[in-house]
């Protein structure tokens, strides 16, 4: 199959929705990485999305609709996670909640769970697309299993060329990262997977409410409980180490804040998290492909404040033993 490249335009919109109605696939821009979205009402079109990755089939897809209301539609949505949609929908947040009785989803989806993964994107291409097709899209990040995350249409290329339909090319993602995955185990909201959205911000609106809250900051592989997220993840092809205060013997030198001066590439000269988030992916890409084999890219130490919990999550699955 030839893959479409999609403007997104009025008319590239239309077929995009043309060709997900149909059950085909098509990768598109939201405002953390690009999604490769199936109508997650058609078994089929999920079936497409796990082969298309290569993605293990315990690992759940994320559910995306235009807004809340769409939202009731495929959970239920308790007060805690109301709260939570009201404050930061559209936008970098993903809820994890019990799957609405009757809904037209399809069970693979939900790799048998009871809950349904739900998110609002707020890239108004995703927003158009969403309302255009009248229906709920599964969208995992647009990349094979295992591998790093696009943020450009270039990179959904990259990794799937031939294996979807189409692409919506919307530019580049602002934010850059995964969103952040809270759910409500016990009716506790739970951090399942640093991202987009600080966790500091999460916890004030709940506090705020007053809902309690764990959204604790151990996101190491092991305390993270969302399935299917693997020690190994986000990997390029060259091995990662962290924390490098300087430039290891013979390898590429990735960059933060002013002390890594002479760094190959930098996160963000001025030390900037969020500039960092959105950097991550596309530099790891960009000095991939500058290795050599055996060659290994260093990475300077990132704070963990902010959003630097999740640039440090998946730099720590960059950096994992690979299975
Ligand atoms: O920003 C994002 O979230 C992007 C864009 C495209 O929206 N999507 C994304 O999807 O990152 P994906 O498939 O790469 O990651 C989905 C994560 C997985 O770690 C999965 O285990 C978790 O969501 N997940 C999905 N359904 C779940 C559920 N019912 N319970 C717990 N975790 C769930
Ligand atoms: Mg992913």
């Amino acid at each position: 199959m030839q893959t479409e490249v999609l403007l997104p335009s009025g008319e590239g919109i239309a077929r995009a929705a043309t060709l997900l109605q149909s059950g085909a696939l098509v990768a598109f821009p939201t405002e953390t990485v690009y999604g490769l979205g199936g109508d997650a009402s058609q078994d089929g079109a999920v079936a497409k999305i796990y082969a298309a990755k290569g993605r293990p089939s315990h690992n759940p897809l994320i559910v995306h609709v235009p807004d809340l209301l769409a939202a009731e539609h495929v959970a239920d949505v308790s007060d805690a996670a109301r709260l939570l949609a009201r404050a930061f929908w559209p936008g970098p947040l993903t809820l994890v909640l019990p799957v609405k009785a009757g809904a037209t989803i399809a069970s693979d989806l939900r790799a048998g769970l009871p809950t349904v993964a739900v998110r609002v994107p707020a890239h108004p291409v995703a927003q158009a697309l969403l309302r255009a097709c009248g229906r709920p899209l599964a969208a995992p990040s647009a990349n094979p299993s295992g591998r790093i995350s696009p943020t450009q249409a270039v990179h959904v290329l990259d990794g799937l060329s031939g294996r979807i339909a189409a692409v919506l090319d919307g530019g580049d993602c602002a934010v850059g990262l995964e969103s952040t995955i809270v759910g409500f185990p016990e009716g506790r909201a739970t951090l399942l997977r640093p991202g987009g959205l600080a966790a500091g911000q999460i916890a004030q609106v709940l506090a705020e409410g007053g809902f309690s809250a764990d959204l604790a900051t151990d996101t190491t592989p092991a305390a993270v409980s969302a399935p299917g997220q693997l020690a190994s993840h986000y990997a390029p092809r060259a091995a990662v180490v962290l924390n490098a205060t300087r430039r290891p013997e013979g390898a590429l030198w990735l960059g933060f804040g002013p002390e890594s001066a002479g760094a190959d590439l930098s996160l963000s000269q001025t030390a900037d998290v969020e500039e960092a988030a959105h950097n991550l992916f596309a530099m790891l890409r960009t000095l991939d492909a500058q290795t050599v084999p055996g060659q290994t890219i260093a990475v300077a130490p990132i704070p963990e404040q902010g959003l630097g919990q999740a640039v440090n999550d998946r730099l720590r699955r960059a950096a994992a033993p690979r299975g």
